[in-house]
């Protein structure tokens, strides 16, 4: 495997790769399968905000597999290392981690996927190396990064805001639809620049006129 970084953008194909993690060896493709997934870097393990990411995603497991969507970690250490940091996971927060986290102790993965902190001097392991940022990636099933986020190790993420944005993919992919600042599941959505009022007199019966460029409608959601 190459440790050259590839650019990575929206639309850009998910690099496959082959890893350790606390659940046993993957191959990455084949682990996502025909779901969805998010693929999610913490700095190291052991460490406060990370415990607290880990335990806040491992509670919300259910809610992305009711999405078709399969949670999967990295940290920069040891499959042992994060089998007996998952440990404390529970104990701290009451959530067991079942998806894997990737043992990335080279930054083999970090580095396709561009997650290595090259701002914060602090964040490095043991032996002066830098860590990783707090990476996040949604990908499609046909292994198409759909989002990127990063934050710097300081900061932990928001796991609603992860949801929100799969939520808001998910939706997009099946109706002729964007949607607003700060939308989430149920609120009124906006009808895709691209469709007409002719076609959204049939598609959307009950949208309205804003702007010519802003008609909202209301949708009906299943639950996830
Ligand atoms: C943390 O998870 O608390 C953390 C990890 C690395 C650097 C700073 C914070």
């Amino acid at each position: 495997m190459s440790t050259e970084t590839p650019t990575l953008r929206l639309g850009s194909t998910a690099p496959d790769f082959e890893a350790d993690t606390s659940n046993g060896p993957i191959k990455f493709h084949d682990y996502i399968g025909d779901s969805w997934a998010i693929l999610f870097s913490h700095p190291d393990d052991f460490t406060p905000v990370c415990t607290t990411e880990l335990g806040a995603f491992a509670k919300l497991e259910p809610e992305f597999s009711k999405r078709n969507t399969k949670l999967i970690g990295l940290s920069a250490s040891s499959a042992e290392k994060h089998r007996a940091w998952a440990v404390d996971i529970e104990d701290v927060t009451g959530a067991k981690v079942g998806f894997p986290i990737i043992a990335d102790p080279e930054r083999k993965i970090a580095h396709l996927y561009d997650m290595i902190d090259y701002q914060d001097a602090t964040n490095l392991d043991d032996k002066g190396v830098q860590l990783t940022i707090r990476s996040v990636f949604i990908i499609d099933p046909s292994k198409k990064i759909r989002l990127i986020m990063a934050y710097p190790a300081s900061t932990g993420r928001n796991s609603a805001e992860v949801i929100r944005v799969l939520d808001s993919l998910q939706l997009g992919d099946k109706n002729r639809i964007t949607t607003p600042i700060n939308w989430v599941r149920g609120d009124d959505v906006i009808v895709h620049p691209s469709v007409s009022n002719e076609e959204a007199k049939t598609l959307f019966p009950k949208f309205r006129i804003i702007k010519p460029y802003l008609r909202m409608t209301p949708l009906e959601v299943s639950d996830p």
